[in-house]
């Protein structure tokens, strides 16, 4: 019932076709030409069954021809201006500057402005196609093309970049040098930034969400991107339409380093995030990995100083025992053997403290020689 409802309501809506625009095209493609040079516009739309008419204007002012190609045979400077057209079932186009120009050189341009991944071709055209070699082209007043022939060159596919003042020079009787002409690239859509669901460091076993946040710009409202994870060279998820990745627990080995890129359908145009470091915790550590090493690492010397230090003292009370013992059998060295004692004395109270770990068995024995007085 609830489908047959939706079905009822969708098809009207479908059913208006929002009107294509128009789309006006150069022959040659170039926007700027030479005075008395030749140049035709072509308009392309739906028609009207059988009327084939076509409206062209001039800097909004309707013009005389009804025919889908617009011929300019010799260019003067009131060509000069903005044109649209447009077809039976179209939309007026985007609009197209023609200028024409009165010079020695002239760098000619497919397209002032465009969106990114569209080509751009360049041409240094002179007058009356005179002759001119060893060209050099500049893009904000740098040169970024020599060329000693060929006039023409493409930028296959345009990115931000490329936007700027080009010009051009060449030689032909002595060096010509043409006038700027201003490039728009516009951007469809921003690079991305990758960013996590949770703060820095995350817990062993937590849900993470990863985010490739992009805006897309007016140009670029209704495109559809695709996104792609990577950590380090692994791909996580290749070219899926969501712009989010989950990692539902979290391990140790999820750490590293992360990345995402945006890309149109097409795979005309491809931008790649900043990589976003990524650091998932064990459960039992809290403290940072070189805090411990240093911790371990102490005790562990301290352990080693006090075995060595028990070591000794034990074999020097062992050594005074035996000795002890063999000067207790003879009477007449006693006096001798305790003024010893007395001596060792003070070495015997400061190894005391450390004795404690010994047994107390061994105090005994070490007392034996007092009791016996
Ligand atoms: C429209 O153009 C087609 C060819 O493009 C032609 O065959 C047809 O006769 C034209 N119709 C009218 C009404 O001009
Ligand atoms: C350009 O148009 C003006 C009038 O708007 C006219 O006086 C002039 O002669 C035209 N120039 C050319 C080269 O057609
Ligand atoms: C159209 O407008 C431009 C300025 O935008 C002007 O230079 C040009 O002469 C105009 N062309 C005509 C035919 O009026
Ligand atoms: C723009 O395109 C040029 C090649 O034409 C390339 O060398 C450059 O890295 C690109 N820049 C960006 C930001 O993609
Ligand atoms: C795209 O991502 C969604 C949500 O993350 C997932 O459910 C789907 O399986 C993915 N599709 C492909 C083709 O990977």
């Amino acid at each position: 019932m609830w489908l047959l409802t939706a079905l009822l309501l969708w098809v009207p809506v479908g059913g208006q076709v929002e009107p294509t625009k128009a789309v006006i095209t150069l022959q040659p493609p170039w926007v700027s030409v030479l005075q008395d040079e030749k140049v035709t516009l072509l308009c392309e739309g739906p028609q009207q069954s059988g009327d084939n008419s076509t409206q062209w204007f001039l800097n909004g002012t309707a013009i005389q021809t009804s025919t889908s190609r617009y011929s300019i045979t010799a260019a003067s400077i009131n060509d000069s201006g903005e044109y649209r057209c447009q077809t039976g079932l179209s939309m007026p186009s985007d609009p197209v500057q023609l200028d024409i120009h009165r010079d020695w050189l002239l760098l000619q341009a497919s397209s002032r402005v465009f969106t990114e991944g569209k080509p751009l071709t360049l041409r240094c055209h002179a007058w009356k196609n005179k002759l001119v070699y060893n060209m050099l082209f500049y893009q904000n007043g740098k040169t970024f093309k020599f060329s000693p022939w060929n006039s023409e060159l493409t930028i296959q596919k345009t990115n931000m970049s490329h936007n700027g003042i080009y010009h051009c020079s060449g030689m032909g009787r002595h060096r010509y040098t043409s006038a700027g002409v201003s490039v728009t690239v516009k951007e469809l859509f921003s690079v991305p930034v990758l960013t996590a669901s949770s703060s820095f460091p995350l817990r062993e076993g937590k849900l993470v969400t990863l985010s490739c946040e992009t805006k897309l710009l007016p140009e670029g409202a209704d495109l559809q991107l695709y996104f792609s994870f990577y950590m380090g060279s692994k791909t996580l998820s290749d070219r899926n339409t969501s712009s989010e990745y989950q990692i539902l627990t979290a391990r140790r080995e999820d750490s590293g380093l992360y990345w995402c890129e945006a890309i149109t359908e097409d795979g005309n145009i491809l931008k790649r995030s900043p990589e976003l470091e990524l650091q998932v915790l064990g459960l039992q550590s809290s403290t940072p990995v070189w805090f411990n090493i240093l911790f371990y690492l102490s005790v562990g010397v301290i352990f080693l100083v006090n075995t060595v230090l028990c070591i000794t003292i034990h074999k020097e009370l062992q050594r005074k025992k035996k000795w002890n013992l063999e000067i207790s059998l003879t009477s007449d060295y006693r006096k001798k053997v305790n003024s010893y004692l007395q001596k060792d004395r003070n070495l015997e109270e400061e190894v005391k403290c450390l004795e404690q770990e010994e047994q107390p068995q061994e105090r005994v024995h070490q007392k034996n020689p007092e009791g016996e007085q």
